[in-house]
């Protein structure tokens, strides 16, 4: 394997891997966790499937497209190693939650969900409407940071302990949270709390996971998960709208799809008369050109980088020497200290005078702005500390200089920035 690339290979703002891309020349973008990239390669094939279904659309809807989407499910199930039955498409980890947490549980009143503190925002709106309509409760473990795996698996363990025989029936965790962003244990977690209710089904949201981490569905690890979601277009490369759902054969927590209930997709089209796989091929009349695309992403990933693993490892490496440089040269830490429990985002602590989001919303916008460079920011909201910090995303056409070039603009942006003063209301 490769070793990141040396900060003195390059000053330029555009590496030769970012041609590639469709990012504009000479942006330097450190968030590539948000929303991914796509390659130019697959946005021209996208815009030729475009052509052809619009050249003849009966056999685009009606055939072509099922032979693409049959495809796609079976590149994605070759790459999470899943019998390809088990894997079906979405087009984002959203539709994905939201249709298990809708559709999969009968839910009873005082029924109760676990959760930690670092799930994504959508989960907990998903949660919080049916606590509101289903009268369910919630149980939100704490992450605190900096983090510690030990810790967490204690929070949880006591947590459980506490419900005695009222045990959560569902438990949702990230697979690698969003922000703050680490690893999460979640073949430990699963196991926890199957320990405590063996019928507990157990969601992982794997938003952040297929390219960026290991990912072996058909492993023993993974035997305690009952549904797990995965987005494609963060860092598989593949054009937006591209995600997929494992479902556990089997599984004792809940049912699929069917005519008399089961986990739906989001939309129940005028195809849902088939199996369960058609029933989420096919969710009305839409664009589904960036399907058809996956296969062709995933060999793109193949061609130029050999294999994921080689380019996430390749990104892992990078991001951890890039976060700590970042930390060194503003004098402060990292939420998440330990390698082993970062994939390829990392977030770093800012400089005690950036510690306040109006002084950092203006930074972000002059960085942007001035530089051509785009990072976001965000805050612990964990009890033992409340600190501003920032996640940067590594990818392949980032290279360490580009982090130092950002951390020593920070910190002139941050000396000649005054945040406007506090209103006075
Ligand atoms: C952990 C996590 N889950 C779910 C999502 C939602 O992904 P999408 O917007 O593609 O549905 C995100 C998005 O960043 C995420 O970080």
């Amino acid at each position: 394997m490769d070793p990141p690339p040396s900060s003195t290979t390059s000053s330029s703002t555009t590496t030769s891997q970012q041609q590639l891309f469709a990012l504009q020349p000479g942006f330097t973008n450190l968030n590539h966790g948000s929303f991914g990239t796509v390659p130019l390669e697959i946005l021209a094939l996208q815009a030729s499937f475009s052509r052809i279904a619009e050249g003849k659309p009966d056999a685009w809807f009606r055939t072509d497209y099922f032979e693409h989407v049959d495809g796609a499910r079976k590149s994605v199930a070759t790459l999470v190693n899943a019998d390809v039955g088990d894997v079906v498409l979405l087009e984002n980890a959203s539709s994905a939650i939201n249709g298990i947490l809708r559709s999969a549980v009968n839910w009873q009143r005082g029924d109760k969900v676990l959760l930690l503190s670092t799930a994504y925002r959508m989960c907990v709106e998903v949660l919080d409407w049916l606590v509101n309509t289903a009268g369910i409760e919630l149980v939100v473990v704490e992450v605190k940071f900096p983090y510690s795996q030990t810790e967490l698996l204690q929070s949880v363990e006591g947590a459980l302990a506490s419900l005695h025989d009222a045990q959560p029936r569902v438990a949702l965790f990230s697979h690698i949270s969003s922000m703050p962003t680490l690893i999460e244990p979640v073949e430990e977690l699963a196991c926890l709390v199957k320990q405590h209710n063996q019928d507990c089904v157990v969601i992982i949201d794997g938003a952040h996971v297929p390219g960026a981490h290991h990912l072996d569905l058909g492993s023993h690890s993974s035997h305690l998960f009952d549904f797990y979601t995965g987005n494609l277009h963060k860092w598989c490369f593949t054009p937006k709208g591209c995600a997929f759902l494992w479902t556990r054969p089997g599984s004792r927590g809940f049912q699929r799809a069917g005519k008399e209930g089961g986990v739906q997709p989001l939309v129940i089209s005028s195809r849902a008369e088939y199996s369960y796989t058609e029933r989420f091929a096919y969710t009305g009349t839409r664009d589904y050109t960036a399907w058809a695309c996956i296969p062709a992403s995933i060999e793109w990933v193949k061609r130029n980088f050999e294999c994921f693993e080689i380019m996430s490892a390749r990104n892992h490496a990078l991001i951890v020497a890039a976060s700590r440089r970042v930390a060194a040269l503003w004098g402060t830490s990292l939420l998440v200290p330990e390698a082993s429990n970062i994939a390829v985002m990392a977030d770093v602590v800012v400089p005690p005078l950036a510690q306040n989001e109006a002084q950092l919303k203006l930074i972000q916008q002059r960085m942007d702005l001035e530089y051509n460079i785009f990072f976001v920011y965000g805050k612990t909201n964990s009890s033992n500390s409340a600190v501003w910090f920032v996640r940067l995303s590594a990818q392949v056409y980032l290279e360490l200089v580009q982090f130092e070039t950002f951390a020593s603009l920070f910190l002139d942006l941050l000396s000649s920035t005054q945040p406007p003063p506090p209103s006075s209301s």
